[in-house]
């Protein structure tokens, strides 16, 4: 029997999002129906609710979530009901070339829910990254439900969902941080402080956080910056080379998605040193770089999507490292809020008030 939930839904471009009632289908062969315990609130929900990734309005947001499985359909042997899961955007399919390849982070054929969720009128809703769990109870998956130890809070734990595991996985897995690293990483929202984190992770040296906004630097420190830099008052490239006995860094990680950053994590690293964008830009942006220094400088320009995670390796192991105290995801958690307090998270977040809102059920 399909369920009546409610859930944040945006209608259309541009309109304050509304809590509707969702209808939640009984989960189909391969899918599961999951109750959702805490759900953080990023910048991807509020660039549907503008119109910024399609126009298949209406959208049920929500992606960054931790919760219980309830039940499971037909074929289903990787979750049962009961597990404690975090949900994931990057269910492999384990069938296409780059799975094959053995690079499943790549996969481009990831699984969603066959089914719709739909409005109580019919209306088939667009889950935002395929998961809209902004919701009491969501439809997704299977492969979507990364189980975990039920011992982490589900405010923490559903935070790798997405954001803090994109900053993480951009120091870990696409930089490829090692021991002894210099690191920059320029913009410490939650994205780039997981970054930060990461680097610490991984044995980095130094960490050098860049932002405008000192608030964010200072929590960076907290979480384990060596040093940093407001680039409104002074020149980011000269500082952050200055504070690498004048080298450069040697991952120089961008988390806010601009050209201007863009080109100082360029021109902030050292020879041979490696860029990952992880910030995610507009259509309409350039860069316009000599492509002289392109080929001069060496080194490698990687972008990180979701932090090229794995969840299956990634999830349970840094849920892992968070309980044993040695990865503070709670630091991520600027607030708890209720469902029908999203509009206002992204007030604050448009402020950078927050590193996360999230709702907690
Ligand atoms: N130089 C340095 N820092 C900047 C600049 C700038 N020119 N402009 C903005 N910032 C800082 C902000 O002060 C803020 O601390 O970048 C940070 C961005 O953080 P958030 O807005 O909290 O965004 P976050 O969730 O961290 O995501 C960052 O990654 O996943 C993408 O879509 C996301 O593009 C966004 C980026
Ligand atoms: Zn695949
Ligand atoms: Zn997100």
């Amino acid at each position: 029997m399909a369920q009546q939930v409610r859930g944040v839904v945006a209608r259309a471009k541009g309109e304050p999002v509304r809590i509707e009632t969702v209808v939640v289908p009984d989960p189909g062969p391969g899918e599961a129906v999951v109750k959702v315990q805490a759900c953080g609130v990023c910048h991807t929900d509020l660039h549907y609710r503008e119109g910024g990734i399609n126009d298949e309005f209406p959208f049920l947001l929500g992606h960054e979530a931790a919760g219980v499985v309830e039940s499971v359909g037909e074929g289903v042997t990787e979750v049962e009901p009961g597990d404690y899961v975090i949900l994931n955007w990057r269910a492999v399919c384990g069938q296409c070339r780059a799975c094959k390849r053995g690079r499943p982070q790549y996969c481009f054929a990831t699984h969603n829910a066959k089914q719709k969720m739909t409005l109580t009128d019919g209306t088939e809703l667009a889950p935002a990254l395929g998961i809209g769990a902004f919701a009491e109870k969501t439809l997704v998956a299977a492969g979507q439900c990364t189980k975990v130890d039920p011992a982490a809070s589900p405010a923490a734990a559903g935070l790798l969902g997405c954001g803090v595991m994109a900053g993480l996985g951009a120091a870990i897995n696409t930089g490829g941080v090692g021991r002894g690293d210099s690191v920059a990483v320029i913009g410490c929202g939650g994205v780039g402080n997981a970054a930060v984190v990461g680097a610490r992770l991984a044995g980095a040296a130094k960490i050098i956080a860049v932002d405008i906004d000192d608030r964010k630097l200072e929590t960076a420190r907290g979480l384990g910056a060596t040093d940093t830099v407001n680039s409104r008052s002074s020149d980011p490239i000269e500082a952050i080379r200055e504070l690498t006995g004048g080298f450069g860094a040697d991952v120089v990680i961008e988390a806010v998605g601009r050209p201007e950053t863009y080109e100082q994590a360029f021109y902030a690293r050292d020879l041979a040193g490696t860029v990952v964008l992880v910030g995610v830009p507009t259509p309409e942006m350039r860069i316009d770089l000599p492509l002289l220094d392109v080929f001069g400088r060496g080194g490698a320009l990687k972008s990180s999507w979701y932090g090229d995670c794995l969840p299956s390796r990634d999830f349970p192991m840094l849920i892992d490292l968070y309980r044993q105290g040695r990865l503070d995801l709670d630091a991520f958690v600027t607030e708890t809020i209720a469902l029908d307090e999203v509009e206002k998270a992204f007030e604050r977040m448009h402020h950078g008030d927050v590193l996360r809102s999230v709702v907690v059920f």
